[in-house]
């Protein structure tokens, strides 16, 4: 299905101001092209004073025949999804859209024999196998709400996502393979059960054929869907209606639950696809990132099926056999745009280049990054050796609660600058705000990025805590929604993000509020108390740096660390793991009892000889002694 194309520099111009001016006209113009079951009464109502957005209100659609049914007649042979599997001596999957269809429908099917219903949230906690995406346009299909849970995520994550959003079933695997490494993703799945009351039933995907345990709760995957109808009716959803949960870190608390819903999503997932990556009919298009993050949502599933693109699905890891890994599978599946993350990049930038220079890699027309700022040598490398110095680099800003890209070039159509997001996507209203949150009018500035108004798919709420949603995005800049990143904008209006103002820490491109990694170590029993900050790590963009107080009647060994390390992987994942952790005899607080956390930023970073003013702190003598120890 093809939108609306902007090809020129000077077709953006002229649509973005359109698109600023006359919001509804222009998106119900995008929105024309898609199936809907009614249509729209009223394309944009919103008040963020409250908050609240809605879109296309009073339209009917199913975001699945979007994805399939539509397809079927142009084309239901052509391939939607190529799955290239963990070992590379196993054989990829073709699937086409006719198959992808019957394989949703099927599972549809399955869902509904468990008596899941529209509005019931389905917990997904699998691995990058075909069948996950079989599970998350299945739920679409029925108007479940999906939650997609990593598969990197510890028992106790996945129990706590659970339990937020009261899932009534659990869809997992017995196993996942990445790499030489095999998961226990059953075992993880049954610890958290435990304490997950609401889970009714679990449906196990075969996988690695390991032993499991089996509860009277559990059902094979291959045996629920054996008598199961290949037809489905897709439930009639309104534009408004929830199509899916992903959880989100936040600097303080618990994990966010951000909500999504069908018609904005869906239209403004497929036009930014189609735009910001040129993608043009017959091209594959591969994006690295996994299905458990916002980025294999939006531009492994929904924006390229709904497109009718082609679309790679990676089940393993970029340096398993080799690191060249990534770019065997772009020479093997002749893959026209790859999109992948910063810190994917460096890594594999300190490998040989004949790693990359013994494939094919002319078919490559556009490259793109996400998820943190991408440096200058990672993009030169990128540049050169992956793109030849042939593919324009889109670098796309956008984050979970956006849905959708909201800053980046147009590939080979606006003008790109080298570790610049660049320009706006089209409807999309940046601005940069000084500390008193007014709005910095002049072309080149430095501010807090803000955005003014609403886009098709910015998240909604946070489930089942609209007050958050709004302390968080809408309450520090009135009537603006407020994103956390700071930005840098040069004369001609092109942004560099500078990262986050916040107590979130981009890792490895992964979000990692710290919050909840200090809760996760102070959990330890010779912990008295813990201060979490990141430092600027060669391949991972971040790593944090733990600093921790503890109980006098414990020794700091090596034993300890590695127990406290393994708290916070048990807890969150391997991906929150602290690089460095330095045991403290106190932490620097402020008379009110705040951690001073921007002191102790710059240490982990080296920044020693501008403290700021340290002498009103409640300990000042603490700072001197983490400097002399610091690792
Ligand atoms: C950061 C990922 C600089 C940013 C889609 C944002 C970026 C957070 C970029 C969201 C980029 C993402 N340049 N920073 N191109 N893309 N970020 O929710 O700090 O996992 O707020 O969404 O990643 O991360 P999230």
């Amino acid at each position: 299905m093809n939108l609306p194309k902007i090809s020129t520099q000077k077709d953006y111009e002229k649509a973005y101001l359109y698109s600023l001016e006359n919001p509804e006209s222009f998106w119900a113009s995008i929105a024309e092209h898609f199936v809907w079951k009614r249509k729209w009464d009223s394309v944009l109502e919103y008040n963020w004073l409250k908050p609240e957005t809605k879109w296309f209100e009073g339209g009917k659609l199913n975001i699945t025949e979007n994805c399939l049914d539509r397809h079927l007649k142009t084309k239901g042979d052509q391939v939607a999804i190529i799955w290239e599997p963990n070992d590379p001596k196993d054989e990829a999957l073709h699937i086409t859209y006719k198959e992808l269809h019957r394989r949703v429908s099927k599972f549809a099917n399955v869902l509904k024999s468990y008596n899941v219903e529209k509005g019931d949230r389905v917990c997904i906690y699998m691995p990058m196998i075909l069948e996950l995406t079989v599970a998350v346009l299945a739920c679409a299909r029925i108007g479940a709400v999906h939650s997609v849970v990593f598969a990197g995520f510890s028992s106790k994550a996945l129990a706590a996502r659970i339990n937020d959003a009261s899932c009534k079933l659990l869809l997992t695997t017995d196993g996942s393979y990445r790499g030489n490494k095999i998961t226990p993703l059953k075992d993880i799945a049954d610890e958290a059960l435990k304490f997950c009351p609401t889970i009714e039933k679990t449906i196990v995907y075969k996988r690695t054929g390991q032993d499991v345990n089996w509860g009277g709760n559990d059902v094979w995957w291959h045996e629920a869907i054996k008598n199961a109808d290949d037809f489905c009716k897709a439930e009639v959803m309104e534009a408004e209606d929830m199509l899916f949960i992903l959880y989100t870190s936040g600097s303080t608390g618990k994990p966010k639950g951000m909500v999504h819903t069908c018609g904005g999503y869906m239209v403004y997932t497929a036009y930014t696809f189609q735009n910001v990556f040129q993608y043009e009919e017959g091209d594959v298009y591969w994006c690295s990132a996994d299905i458990g993050w916002i980025t294999g949502h939006s531009y492994i599933v929904y924006g390229p099926l709904s497109s009718g693109a082609t679309t790679v699905m990676f089940e393993g890891v970029p340096s398993y056999p080799d690191y060249g890994r990534f770019w065997g599978i772009c020479e093997k599946h002749k893959v026209n745009q790859f999109y992948t993350a910063p810190t994917a990049i460096r890594a594999l930038a300190k490998h040989p280049i004949d790693l990359v220079n013994k494939h094919d890699l002319s078919q490559l027309k556009t490259l793109g990054t996400v998820g943190e700022p991408i440096n200058e040598e990672a993009w030169r490398w990128y540049n050169k050796h992956v793109g030849k110095g042939n593919c324009p680099i889109v670098d796309t800003w956008w984050q979970t609660e956006t849905g959708g890209i909201l800053i980046s070039s147009l590939a080979g159509v606006t003008r790109q600058k080298k570790t610049y997001a660049t320009l706006p996507m089209i409807g999309v209203s940046p601005i940069l705000l000084d500390n008193k949150g007014g709005e910095i009018k002049t072309k080149e500035a430095e501010g807090i990025l803000a955005i003014k108004q609403p886009w098709p798919s910015i998240a909604r709420t946070i489930y089942g805590n609209h007050k958050r949603y709004k302390d968080v995005y809408f309450t520090a800049y009135e009537g603006l929604y407020f994103p956390g990143d700071g930005a840098l904008r040069d004369e001609n209006g092109n942004y560099r993000i500078t990262g986050r103002v916040d107590d979130v820490v981009i890792v490895s491109g992964h979000n990692l509020g710290t919050a909840p990694i200090e809760n996760a170590i102070n959990e330890h029993e010779a912990v008295v108390e813990s201060a979490v900050v990141g430092f600027q790590h060669d391949v991972k963009g971040n790593a944090l740096y733990a600093y921790v107080i503890l109980y006098d009647r414990f020794d700091a060994s090596e034993n300890l660390l590695q127990t406290i390390r393994n708290k916070v992987t048990e807890t969150i994942g391997p991906i929150a793991k602290p690089d460095k952790i330095q045991f403290v005899s106190s932490l620097p607080k402020t008379r009110s009892g705040k951690i001073m956390r921007r002191i102790l930023r710059k240490i982990a970073t080296n920044e020693i000889s501008n403290l700021g003013d340290t002498s009103t702190l409640l300990n000042p003598d603490v700072v001197q002694e983490i400097i002399d120890k610091r690792l």
